[in-house]
């Protein structure tokens, strides 16, 4: 049955990280070049795309809950497509059509290219209007029945889970809605097995976009007005394309005509090589920032998460970086309560946030993820959730300290602004600094996309006050 998607409408909500962001934007642009409208509320919507994270439970609990919700407007809207795409549905599969039996369609994260076609196959073959004769499931995607409708006719739902080891979506066109600055993914999947880690189960093996592809898309960006690009990969500095390492790519998209700025995340610590610092101290665009997850502060640890480098290698890192671009900001990840973490294990995590000082830390709890090798280890050796809560706390209370005296350090700094948006407060816009730092000061929306050269007058801790100056931006202290 041929059926126009003219007037669709669809609306896609995402979780998790910057990688599943992107995708969002992917399936916009898929759904958008088939002919869909995308809209900015579910209830406005046909079609509603859940695109879910899987890297710890917590996240997937939130989805769930959401799911159920939506479920509401199905139950007014009998014919409303509600998709689950993304990492969690690449791990959950089928028993998420089975937990949510009113979820039409679960799509891993290499199953968005034929989005539109599934969505047509659910809409000729489910619904209201639904026959389920001529709907035939395609390729290796099983067709399931599903729940009898309320019309006695049968709801059809699908599961799109293959992992394709060579799609990295090449050619598709995103609908960007990040604003003045760009993601733009030059990588999918993970080679690494760290044992905590689903990312290389749902996400599958390494794959590199080819370089001119992805030059090709940074000249586009600027063509469309935008100057910050981030480059987006699992371990974004492994990226290898025949003789494109990453520094290389890296160097080129810095020297694109109109781009000012370069971000990258995630990098693994293994990859900061020599190379590719060179490339950060000598190219202009790049911005003097690095997120460097270093996970755990202990060696033990480390090992048994498979993270390939020990402490004294990671801080051997870091010192060639800040030697190079000693005004760099540095970021990291860390992991409490890692199974068979000892208190003293997880003092050495918080001597490795006082060495290093960290700008910024994203602090988490350990979660078990089925189907990764962290569980198979001895379950005596799991660290009870109470405490794994305490070192979270005290870790955090530490990392913001740090963050605090840090920041009030750089009061006076005069920084370049590039304005992203309005702020809550009245009269204020934000936007960020090089060394992404967020900023608030007066403005008004007109500026949005600008470069402005800002005072830091006051921190919240966190994030910064300030006041536009006359004076051009310098990198560093005036
Ligand atoms: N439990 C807790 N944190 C995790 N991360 C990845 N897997 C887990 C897990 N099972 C964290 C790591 C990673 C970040 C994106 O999420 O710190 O760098
Ligand atoms: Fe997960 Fe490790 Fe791959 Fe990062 S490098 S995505 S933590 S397996």
């Amino acid at each position: 049955m041929e059926m126009s998607t003219k007037s669709l409408r669809a609306y896609v909500e995402t979780y998790g990280c910057q990688m599943n962001i992107s995708d969002g934007e992917l399936m916009e642009g898929v759904l958008e070049s088939h002919g869909y409208r995308i809209v900015d509320r579910p209830e406005d919507a046909d079609v509603v795309i859940v695109n879910t994270c899987a890297i710890r439970e917590h996240a997937e609990q939130r989805v769930l809950g959401r799911v159920s919700q939506l479920n509401g407007l199905k139950l007014e809207r009998p014919e409303l497509v509600i998709g689950v795409t993304g990492c969690m549905a690449q791990r959950m599969g089928d028993d998420l059509l089975e937990r949510a039996p009113y979820i039409d369609l679960v799509m891993g994260p290499d199953g968005y290219r034929e989005l539109p076609s599934h969505l047509q196959r659910l809409r000729a073959g489910g619904g209201l209007q639904g026959e389920e004769e001529g709907v035939r499931p395609v390729g290796k995607v099983p067709l399931q029945s599903g729940p009898v409708s309320k019309t006695g006719k049968r709801r059809i739902q699908l599961s799109v889970l293959d992992l394709d080891p060579r799609e990295n979506y090449e050619g598709l066109e995103q609908r960007r809605r990040s604003g003045v600055a760009a993601w733009i993914p030059i990588q999918r999947g993970c080679d690494h097995r760290c044992t905590y880690c689903i990312v290389p189960y749902v996400r599958g093996p390494e794959k590199n976009r080819k370089p001119d592809e992805v030059l090709r898309e940074v000249e586009e960006v600027v063509r469309s007005g935008i100057s910050e690009v981030t480059l987006l990969g699992q371990t974004v500095n492994s990226y290898v394309h025949d003789d494109w390492a990453f520094p290389r790519l890296l160097r080129a998209v810095a020297r694109v005509p109109g781009i000012r700025r370069v971000r990258f995340t995630s990098p693994h610590p293994n990859d900061v090589t020599p190379e590719l610092v060179e490339v950060m101290a000598e190219e202009p665009a790049v911005c003097e920032q690095l997120h460097l997850p270093a996970q755990s502060g202990n060696d033990r640890t480390l090992k048994r998460m498979v993270r390939r480098y020990t402490v004294a290698t990671f801080l051997e890192k870091v010192a060639m970086v800040r030697s190079a671009i000693p005004d760099i900001s540095l970021s990291t990840d860390i992991i409490v309560g890692f199974p068979g973490e000892t208190d003293s294990e997880f003092r050495d995590t918080l001597d490795l946030m006082r060495t290093v000082r960290f700008d910024d830390a994203f602090t988490y709890k350990y979660s078990l993820r089925d189907g990764t090798p962290a569980t198979r280890l001895p379950e005596s050796d799991f660290v009870e959730l109470n405490v794994a809560q305490a070192r979270l706390e005290e870790l955090i209370e530490v990392s913001r300290g740090i963050q605090a005296e840090i920041n009030e350090s750089e009061i006076g700094r005069v920084d370049e602004v590039l304005v992203e948006r309005e702020a809550r407060d009245p009269g204020q816009m934000l936007g960020r600094t090089r060394r992404n730092k967020v900023v608030a000061f007066p403005g008004s929306p007109e500026i949005v996309g600008s470069y402005v050269p800002v005072e830091l007058t006051a921190t919240t801790g966190a994030t910064f006050r300030g006041e536009k100056v006359a004076i051009p931006a310098t990198v560093g202290r005036v």
